[in-house]
């Protein structure tokens, strides 16, 4: 017999709920023709535009373009993580979340245990190495880290063999299988061999200080000069933040963090008193990261070099922090210099001198972008725009408006006629990057092409009819991503993530079309999408006389009029 998992709680909650009724108890809701509509409770809006569709059970605003069903409105609503939102649902509902969570749960935590004893063990390992390698403490005296900040982090020294610590792992009784999923060692030829080897090791710890990952740095100038083990139960690199653990008790205390690129950064801001500063792992700033910072606090700096690399990672980090709602200062250094080069040069002054000194979102933009006037402007209101807490971004407006010597006014229409938000600081700075019709993004379905929303949208809702559309087309036709995507995972009945959630649930409260002629608007679609394809290759086509040809004539084929159906 198959033991209840977390799958059937969510389907006996959503067969007990009802989404209107869910979304009901926070947004007063008014019916209106086959959706529920009223205001958005995520931005602010005095015209509705937050629906909700009962027949579907999933909610969407077209202002701000959040979507999804009931646990992703619980999720954004109450800032769940799923598991918490979906127990707070199964309460709502009169279910005991306990009654689903049997074996499965128990056997994660006790395997959670097992690899954190691994990872405790391998720190205690490298860090006893460390202490006998001199070149490896020299170069740990030489990029000026303290014996206090190195045993602070926990630092440590993989040996050159090639299963030093398997070996010791081994000898402490832990199973090959067990070590492998640490993500500390692989299988190899000749037994286990370490992922880290001749590098000094940078354990990750996660928010209570127990190690979930290792870092690796090479002592030379040899690549890839940093390695971290894998993703495992216990790590997921895009929401851990290196140096929480010791960093968060300084960050309730200031009241705000400090976001650097790097280890060393990290660990020489703590030696030099600045104890609120945290990095990403080696990737981009991720929502994820923000969302499990905001635990600890709602105001950052970001602190970047200078140069224009620095300039371009700020920008998108700062993008990524608006739409989390974070209050935002970005500290550039000298061009060239980290805070670990920083500290070492010119001292805390200096460092402390940068973030003093550090920009508003708006200067940042203003100081920063380079372009026309109007090119500046425009991108710092589309930058406001990202903001998603409604009183940030008024005071965004006026401080634009009083720097940039603009009206507010001019300021919030162009705010309305931009409209819909988007990813900001995905592309280089610079007056040169012309905005194309390709650049442009798409609207709040997130899909570029008309007839290739409404076609999705059909295939979406009305199901009977997707047997009809797929034998007269492939997914591959679809020229933009999502929509090929969900096509073809909507005809393979495969699962959705929360984003492409998002996108259907658009489409679900706006069908675009009236059921009857459901199949006469999909093969309009076809057709438009096709005759698309074709212009494309002709203009493609250029010199190519025979090849034009052929295309005239397929052209012709199409706008003479075929359907589905075949009359
Ligand atoms: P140092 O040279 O040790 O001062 O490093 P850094 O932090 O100044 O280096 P850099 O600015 O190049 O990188 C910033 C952060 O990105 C590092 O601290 C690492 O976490 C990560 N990183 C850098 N290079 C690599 C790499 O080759 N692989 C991986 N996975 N991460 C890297
Ligand atoms: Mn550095």
């Amino acid at each position: 017999m198959q033991s209840p998992g977390k799958k059937n709680l969510l389907e006996d909650v959503k067969s007990r709920l009802d989404i209107v009724s869910v979304i009901g108890d926070y947004v007063s809701l008014k019916k209106a023709g086959s959706n529920y509509s009223g205001l958005c409770p995520f931005h602010n809006e005095k015209t509705p535009s937050f629906m909700v569709n009962p027949e579907k059970q999933v909610f969407h605003c077209f202002g701000c373009g959040v979507g999804g069903d009931m646990a992703a409105f619980v999720m954004k609503y109450e800032s769940m993580e799923f598991p918490e939102a979906l127990k707070f649902l199964a309460v709502k509902a009169g279910l005991d979340p306990e009654e689903y969570s049997s074996g499965f749960d128990k056997r994660q935590a006790d395997e959670k245990k097992d690899l954190k004893e691994i990872m405790a063990e391998a720190c205690r390992f490298y860090s006893s190495a460390l202490q006998k390698s001199q070149p490896a403490l020299q170069y740990i005296k030489n990029r000026g880290i303290s014996p206090e900040s190195a045993k602070e982090f926990m630092l440590g020294y993989a040996p050159p063999e090639w299963g030093a610590l398997a070996a010791h792992l081994a000898r402490k009784g832990f199973s090959p299988e067990k070590i492998i999923r640490a993500g500390v060692s692989k299988k190899g030829q000749n037994g286990l061999f370490d992922m880290l080897r001749n590098r000094i090791v940078f354990p990750i710890t996660d928010s209570y200080g127990a190690p979930v990952a290792l870092g690796g740095r090479v002592m030379d100038a040899s690549l890839p000069k940093y390695l971290n083990t894998p993703e495992t139960a216990l790590f997921k690199k895009g929401q851990t933040l290196y140096g929480m653990s010791l960093a968060k008790d300084a960050v309730r205390a200031e009241g705000n963090a400090i976001l650097s690129e790097g280890n060393l950064d990290v660990i020489m801001c703590h030696q030099n008193g600045f104890k609120n500063v945290i990095a990403p792992m080696g990737t981009a700033l991720t929502a994820a990261h923000m969302k499990f910072l905001k635990r600890y606090t709602s105001k950052i700096f970001l602190v970047f070099d200078g140069d224009n690399a620095g300039i371009n990672a700020a920008r998108r980090s700062l993008g990524i922090a608006l739409e989390q709602e974070f209050e935002i200062k970005v500290a550039l250094l000298p061009s060239g210099e980290d805070p670990d080069s920083l500290l070492r040069k010119s001292g805390a002054s200096a460092f402390r001198l940068a973030l003093d000194n550090a920009l508003s979102p708006v200067e940042f933009v203003l100081k920063t972008f380079k372009g026309t006037r109007t090119e500046v402007l425009r991108e710092a209101v589309h930058m406001v725009g990202l903001a998603a807490d409604p009183i940030m971004k008024e005071e965004l407006v006026r401080e634009l408006a009083d720097k940039g010597r603009t009206s507010e006014d001019a300021i919030r229409r162009e705010l309305a006629r931009v409209g819909q938000k988007r990813s900001y600081g995905g592309r280089p700075t610079g007056p040169d990057v012309s905005k194309t019709a390709e650049q442009k993004p798409a609207g709040p379905a997130g899909i570029r092409y008309k007839e290739e929303k409404l076609l999705l949208s059909i295939f979406y809702n009305q199901p009977d009819k997707r047997g009809a559309i797929l034998k007269d087309m492939s997914s591959e036709e679809l020229e933009d991503p999502v929509a090929r995507g969900l096509f073809s995972k909507m005809a393979r009945a495969e699962a959705f993530t929360a984003e492409e959630q998002a996108v259907l649930s658009a489409l679900a409260v706006a069908p675009g079309f009236e059921p009857d002629d459901a199949l006469a608007a999909a093969s309009d679609c076809i057709k438009k999408l096709r005759v698309r394809a074709i212009n494309k290759k002709m203009a493609e086509a250029r010199g190519d006389a025979a090849l034009l040809k052929k295309l005239i004539m397929q052209k012709k084929a199409l706008t003479g009029g075929r359907t589905i159906n075949g009359e």
